[in-house]
């Protein structure tokens, strides 16, 4: 037998790896110091005071009403259980008499959830179970519990380890000393764990006291997923794409923090906040969406994974691995609000993805220009800088599409201002950069530099536009322009004078191609508890921060996304980049993963991280390429550009007091393969923009990983060094310092994967060893589909407008392949009229169609199609014959690789938006 003497080496290497790291942890909450989360993990499973009166059911069209009471105190609570579209479920949980109104989340939602007809099937004394569709949910009243069914499967029980819990806001109970020969008067019962907890009442962190004048108030509820292996999801954390069991360490914590040099591989806070997680298994995928807005901790336990859980993982060590996995558990706890969990059944990632995407909104379809490259740096000093930044892309030949101007080109960080003497005269920069069809994007943040004759300084104070400190007073936080007061984006008259900033005439100086960075908006307050606001400042509606914390960034950006569209009376699209997110801020912003560092494993990190976001919802995902914090090298700094391209959003960005790195300043080689990143990102600008309008109509994320493409592949649930891009590319970038081979996992029994720079096929299914000499992407086209590239180099997206085709086939075993391409006007809202086409190609080794994927668009374009590259083809045909509507019949040319199996179709020149017929004979 195998002896345990290595138990405890194991806790305390853990224990020290946790420990080493440049954050400074001691300026955040672990769970024990957050009175709310450690009350919540002090509670032991199977003791839910919780009961369900069935007795008290009332039904709606879609919705089931039933009273639940906590026995020990008799506190009664509503119980709301209601149908949605799609056969999925809400569940809400609020207090029944609350002495108080609790905060239910605003402005995440995409508009009121579509609800179902709701039909009760059956009741007995102890249940009543309830269909929407094939889907059932079964609420046990004693001790309170619902399992959701999928189907006739099982996919999420709610409260079965019995960690529900609900704590009523209730009267502080000041006992008063007793007088001089008094006798005490005798403490009340405390009702529950609450009244005996210190931190209940007030908590103290650091120099900061929380005065709590509201009391305690967290909800929490355990979700289990029996047949799940892993949880994925709840960004914003740098740690792995498979969330780890919590077992030996925090909790997942979900609080919008700006945390200076973060460190991978742990559960903290950061930037922005998520509370949606995806379980999935072989047997389906299920989803939870933990509506709340306050401090939320999440702990994971179960499941496949091994990490974290010592104890189980030790066991099956010794027993041989014997014993049946346990459950995945997820549990959710936040300090406020109520109950609201939307609970998705799937039974399929993609079914998740698109009722989660229905429910919370999609990116609308970015403008082109943004999904090109963006050059960014703190800063770019002046106006003759970014006219040698712009010129050196020219020289080197390098396409670009924006610039963008960090913090100091204001006036002494006085958003909506210019610091007159390095930016003297910003319009003319602005028409420079337009006429090569650059654009620029300047930040503004949403703290406001509490300075006398500032005007939004001066109108804020005077119309009340600022948050409140706990006494009523204009709350003054620190941040870059020194003593700050911030917009309170709660109200809509602030969000509307916010709005009204961006307009040309009250932003002088910026053009339509002027788009917007809102960065710090945690909010980020440098003298505040955990560098954020304090909790018991006040916003619009007399709502504590406590409550609406998470949601500060998305009304920030929701402001600034009405307000450029404003600008341009609602014609053209809008960028915005962000650094803090919610549910909901997909439907305005971009995000990036803020500030990482030059170092291999943040380059690394950076995949899971979007990965993560990506499946919460937020497909437009980023992060600084080359690192913020320090100077990479020339190895680092190409890998990085080269795995940059294949995320959505590709910007390359550095802190103040890092070396200049704008592509060209290491050697000559290192700009060359930089250049060659870049640019094959250009090649395939019609391919992402595709991506991008397929996830606007039909909200599937673009950037997945493996499993969610492959989701019955056990050998894929836990890779996080590759991912793809919707169905058709597998990317496995460079992430290792002096690597000259990487391993590469080719998913799908069936599947085949061609090479992006051989043209030819280079897999099937299983592990390769890819080579990967420094020029080396490895990208891989799945057999099957067709995307389409434009292959000029020009320096803008914009110069590529008329720019024809070229199609890439590459076949499956069957010789068969699909794809499609969208194209419209790149800027405008006017494709939502019609100016837009979308073509969808079919190629069956006889022919090769493309087919209009809607006949109500009609975009006019003098787009040609210039080449189509066939991969896979076992010979080459004798004759190849066109048919459209412009060129009647032609005979095509082509050149033929036997030993490749490719062929390339030389000029079809029909105009792209036509459909067309292709014969080969
Ligand atoms: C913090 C951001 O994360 C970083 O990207 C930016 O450069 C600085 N703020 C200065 O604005």
């Amino acid at each position: 037998m195998k002896s345990l003497w290595y138990i405890p080496v194991f806790v305390i290497s853990i224990a020290l790896f946790i420990e080493v790291g440049g954050v400074d942890r001691t300026n955040f909450k672990s769970c024990d110091q957050s009175s709310f989360c450690r009350r919540y993990r002090a509670m032991k499973k199977g003791e839910s005071p919780y009961q369900l009166l069935l007795n008290t059911v009332k039904e709606g069209e879609s919705d089931l009403q039933i009273s639940l009471m906590n026995i020990k105190n008799a506190i009664h609570f509503t119980l709301k259980l209601t149908a949605l579209e799609n056969h999925n479920f809400r569940l809400q949980i609020d207090e029944a008499q609350p002495i108080k109104e609790r905060y239910k989340v605003d402005f995440a939602l995409n508009g009121e959830p579509p609800t179902r007809k709701l039909e009760v099937t059956e009741r007995t004394a102890e249940s009543i179970t309830v269909a929407n569709g094939p889907n059932k949910a079964v609420l046990h009243a004693s001790p309170f519990k619902i399992d959701l069914y999928s189907g006739k499967r099982l996919a999420i029980s709610l409260n079965a380890q019995g960690l529900f819990k609900f704590e009523h806001y209730r009267q502080k109970t000041n006992i008063p000393a007793p007088a001089e020969g008094e006798e005490a008067v005798e403490a009340p019962q405390p009702v529950d764990d609450v009244e005996s907890d210190i931190g209940a009442w007030e908590e103290n962190f650091k120099s900061h006291h929380d005065q709590k004048p509201h009391g305690p108030s967290a909800v929490g509820m355990d979700f289990s997923f029996p047949n799940a292996d892993y949880a994925y999801g709840i960004p914003e954390h740098a740690d792995t794409l498979a969330l780890k069991n919590t077992g030996t360490t925090d909790p997942y914590r979900l609080y919008n923090l700006d945390v200076f040099e973060y460190e991978l591989n742990n559960p903290m806070a950061l930037y922005g906040s998520i509370p949606f997680l995806i379980a999935h298994g072989t047997e389906g995928t299920a989803g939870v969406l933990w509506l709340n807005a306050a401090e939320t901790w999440v702990d994971i336990e179960g499941g496949a994974h091994k990490e974290g859980n010592v104890v189980s993982s030790i066991v099956n060590f010794v027993s041989g691995s014997g014993t049946p996995q346990p459950p995945l558990e997820a549990r959710f706890v936040s300090e406020s609000g109520v109950v609201d969990a939307f609970l998705f059944l799937g039974p399929n990632p993609q079914d998740v993805s698109k009722h989660y995407a229905e429910i919370t909104g999609v990116t609308p379809l970015p403008p082109l220009f943004s999904l090109g490259y963006h050059q960014c740096r703190w800063n770019y000093n002046d106006e003759d800088d970014v006219k040698g930044v712009d010129a050196g892309f020219d020289t080197h030949d390098i396409p670009y599409d924006v610039i963008w101007l960090d913090i100091e080109y204001t006036e002494g960080k006085k958003y909506f201002t210019w610091d007159r003497i390095k930016f003297p005269h910003p319009g003319d920069m602005m028409k420079n950069l337009s006429l090569k069809g650059h654009h620029m994007v300047v930040i503004i943040d949403p703290h406001i530099k509490r300075e006398g004759g500032y005007f939004v300084h001066e109108d804020a104070t005077s119309n009340g536009y600022y948050v409140k400190n706990k006494d009523g007073n204009d709350y003054e936080g620190w941040c870059w322009p020194g003593s700050s007061g911030y917009l309170d984006f709660f109200n809509p008259v602030v969000r509307d004078y916010w709005a009204s900033k961006f307009s040309l005439d009250n932003f002088p100086g910026t053009t339509l191609d002027t788009h917007i960075w809102n960065d710090m908006n945690e909010p980020s307050v440098f003298n505040g508890p955990e560098i954020t606001m304090p909790k018991d400042c006040v916003h619009h509606g007399g709502w504590e921060h406590r409550d609406v914390h998470n949601l500060y960034g998305l009304t920030h950006v929701m402001s600034t996304y009405d307000g450029l569209l404003k600008r341009s009376q609602g014609k053209l699209r809008p960028f915005i980049l962000t650094r803090s997110f919610f549910v909901g801020s997909q439907r305005f912003a971009s995000v990036w993963t803020g500030d990482n560092m030059a170092e291999w494993d943040h380059l690394k990190a950076s995949i899971p991280m979007c990965l993560s976001i990506s499946l919460a919802g937020m497909p437009f995902c980023g992060a600084d390429i080359g690192g913020f914090f320090k100077n990479p090298d020339s190895e680092l700094f190409y890998r990085w550009y080269q795995a940059g391209a294949f995320l959505p959003f590709m910007r390359g960005h550095a802190h103040i007091d890092t070396k200049r790195r704008e592509p060209w300043v290491y050697d000559q080689e290192t700009t060359l393969l930089v250049r060659s990143a870049v640019r094959k990102r250009y090649e395939l600008l019609p391919y992402w923009y595709t991506l991008f309008r397929q996830h606007e109509t039909g909200g599937l994320p673009i950037m997945r990983p493996i499993w969610y493409n492959y989701p019955k592949e056990k050998a894929t649930f836990t890779i996080e060094d590759e991912f793809m891009l919707g169905n058709e590319l597998l990317i496995h970038p460079v992430t290792q310092s002096g690597a000259t081979d990487v391993s590469v996992y080719f998913p799908g029994e069936k599947d085949l994967w061609y090479d992006l720079d051989a043209l030819e096929l280079f897999s099937g299914h299983g592990t390769k060893t890819v080579q990967v000499p420094k020029e080396k992407i490895p990208v891989y086209q799945r057999g099957g589909t067709i995307i389409p590239k434009k292959m000029r180099v020009r320096r803008s997206s914009a110069l590529t407008k008329d720019d024809p085709y070229t199609l890439q086939v590459a076949l499956n075993a069957d010789g068969l392949a699909t794809g499609s391409l969208y194209i419209d006007d790149g800027e405008s809202f006017d494709y939502q009229n019609g100016q837009f086409t979308s073509l969808n190609y079919f190629y069956d080794g006889t022919t090769m169609v493309s087919k209009l994927g809607d006949k109500n668009g009609n975009f006019v374009t003098k787009s040609w199609l210039e080449r189509i590259i066939v991969m896979g083809i076992k010979k080459a045909p004798s004759r190849i014959v066109l048919k459209s509507p412009s060129l009647g019949e032609q005979e095509l040319e082509s050149t033929f690789s036997p030993n490749k199996h490719l062929l390339v179709i030389r000029k079809p020149a029909v105009p792209i938006t036509e459909e067309w017929k292709i014969f080969f004979h």
